[in-house]
């Protein structure tokens, strides 16, 4: 009896941890969301939790696809300044004014209440998307890429609160994907932490690397590429290998200098991993090498332009995992590594199984995770998912360990190099101190990538190959993170 007792005290233990544990949810390609309750009486929405960015912006209109949004009118609290701020991105924009008011976090009870500044947006342009289960924006990264207006500057929530609470605060994602192959809503769970009373998190076998530039969340990105993950199942993986000896301890000089030409950051904003294009191209032809060799067929327009690739069951991806190399705080010679599985960047956007019903036909499909970014390199939630990633702001470094939800990815290292990596990459020395002078910044935002067409290719293995295009909505893939900032004298 006791025994059995004992036993219901565990599943009902484990049956709360399990419906706890999540406070972020998204639909297939539509990044985080979490709920808020902003203003006296307390109005519910959810904004996309977002380091790409800055600021707390809410939509404060009816647009044509969706009624719910913040009604000024309604809160006893607001204080609307009048003041025109805007944001602009490279294929959307929105404006708004600046205000401010109460906001607070139903799943964060240990975060207070405070006022803080908001942008309430009162106008977009290919900004929201159609039918999204979110309202606005939490801006996570620093003030020189806040929203800004004529001498205004939107002041960001997290630095109200640590004015609130007078202490820094950092914060952890934990990103867990889908939890079934049936079904493409994403879960997570966003905690905050405040640094003087953090004894309780583990900081044990964390990889830091440390914040280059505080403006987005700028990172050492020394070097991605392929690698053939044969030991999947080997846990004790912190210590370093014989791959240390390599010349640079495998860190290509030309390499890491490309991706650290503009900036690397870290954002929970954008869908995929966004990498220079000499370099996306050379990690996508042997991916697509490396698919043919196991007898699939997936064409060009999914690999290189973005296209949907779909079949009738879910797939399992027996692919090389991709490896990121990230600069590591212990010291200017060394590294870590991410090791990201093919299950993260080969990106489940519909799942539909009807093979129950009669009528319709069921439908699992896929989209690359990996883009062609320019000259930038972006760690979109893509490289976060199955990790659990800590921005530590106060102490100026974001911590990488795997987490015990989503896909199997690892952390190993560290590495050595022979020679300074700040050196060889050509990296900004890390800042120590918090505050950032704000310099008047102008800034464009990338835009939501759109998607034109996409194609579904059904292998009906082994013989029938079917293969017919159909348009999938935008909003299959997102990229929230601000393409440039042109820094002027003030
Ligand atoms: C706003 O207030 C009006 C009048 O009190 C009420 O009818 C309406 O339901 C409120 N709307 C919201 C979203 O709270
Ligand atoms: C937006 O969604 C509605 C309903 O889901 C649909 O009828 C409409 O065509 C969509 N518009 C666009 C531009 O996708
Ligand atoms: C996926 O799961 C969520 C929550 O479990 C549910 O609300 C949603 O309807 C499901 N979606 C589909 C397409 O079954
Ligand atoms: C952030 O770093 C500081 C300094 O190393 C440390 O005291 C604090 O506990 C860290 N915060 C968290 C949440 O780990
Ligand atoms: C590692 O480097 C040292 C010194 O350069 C060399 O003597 C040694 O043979 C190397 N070991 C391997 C496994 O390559
Ligand atoms: C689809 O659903 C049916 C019945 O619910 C189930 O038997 C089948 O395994 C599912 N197919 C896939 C590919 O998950
Ligand atoms: C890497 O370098 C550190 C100090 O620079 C040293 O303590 C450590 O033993 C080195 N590790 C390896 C595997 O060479």
């Amino acid at each position: 009896m006791i025994f059995f007792y004992f036993v219901l005290q565990i599943l009902l233990l484990k049956r709360y941890i399990y419906c706890e544990e999540f406070n972020l949810f998204g639909d297939a390609g539509q990044a985080y969301a979490l709920e808020v309750n902003i203003g006296h009486p307390p109005q519910k929405l959810h904004v996309l939790v977002d380091t790409g960015s800055t600021t707390l912006a809410i939509a404060s209109y009816a647009r044509k696809d969706s009624g719910i949004y913040f009604h000024q009118e309604n809160s006893t609290t607001l204080y609307n300044s009048g003041k025109e701020v805007q944001a602009k991105y490279s294929q959307g924009t929105w404006s708004g004014n600046l205000a401010s008011d109460f906001v607070q976090f139903p799943t964060l009870p240990m975060v207070p209440e405070v006022r803080s500044d908001i942008a309430l947006i009162t106008k977009s342009y290919k900004f929201f998307m159609n039918g999204s289960g979110w309202q606005g924006l939490l801006g996570l990264a620093y003030l020189p890429v806040a929203a800004w207006g004529e001498n205004v500057v939107v002041g960001s929530w997290l630095d109200f609160v640590e004015r609130h609470v007078k202490k820094p605060m950092s914060f952890e994602l934990k990103l867990c994907g889908t939890h079934s192959p049936e079904n493409a809503t994403h879960y997570g769970n966003l905690q905050m932490f405040d640094d003087k009373n953090s004894s309780a998190i583990s900081n044990e076998f964390i990889f830091r690397t440390p914040i280059l530039r505080k403006r987005w969340y700028e990172v050492g990105v020394l070097s991605v590429h392929l690698i053939n993950s044969t030991f999947k199942n080997n846990v004790a993986n912190n210590i370093a290998t014989e791959d240390s000896n390599k010349t640079n301890g495998g860190i290509d000089q030309d390499i890491c200098r490309e991706l650290n030409i503009e900036k690397g950051i870290v954002d929970s904003g954008t869908t995929s991993i966004r990498l220079p294009d000499a370099i996306f191209r050379q990690i996508v032809s042997e991916l697509s090498n490396s698919v043919q060799t196991s007898n699939m067929l997936i064409l060009d327009e999914f690999w290189y332009h973005g296209e949907a690739a779909c079949w009738p069951e879910p797939q399992e991806w027996n692919l090389p995992s991709l490896a990121i190399d990230l600069l590591s705080t212990e010291a200017d010679n060394q590294y870590f590594t991410l090791e990201i599985p093919a299950q993260n960047f080969m990106r489940v956007v519909t799942a539909r199984n009807n093979s129950a019903e009669s009528g319709t036909v069921s439908e699992f499909c896929y989209k690359l995770g990996l883009e062609a970014g320019g000259k930038e390199t972006v760690l979109g939630y893509t490289a976060m998912e199955g990790l659990q990633v800590l921005f530590n702001r106060s102490a100026s470094w974001i911590g990488w360990k795997p987490s015990d939800c989503g896909p199997n990815a690892r952390v190993t290292g560290l590495y050595n190099t022979t020679k300074s990596l700040l050196y060889l990459c050509q990296l900004t020395q890390p800042m120590p101190d918090v505050n950032v002078s704000i310099k008047a910044a102008q800034w464009t935002l990338c835009a939501f990538s759109i998607i034109a067409a996409a194609v579904l290719i059904y292998l009906l293995a082994p013989c029938i190959k079917m293969f017919f295009v159909r348009p999938l909505p935008r909003s299959q893939q997102i990229s929230l993170s601000q393409a440039a900032l042109v820094e002027q004298e003030t």
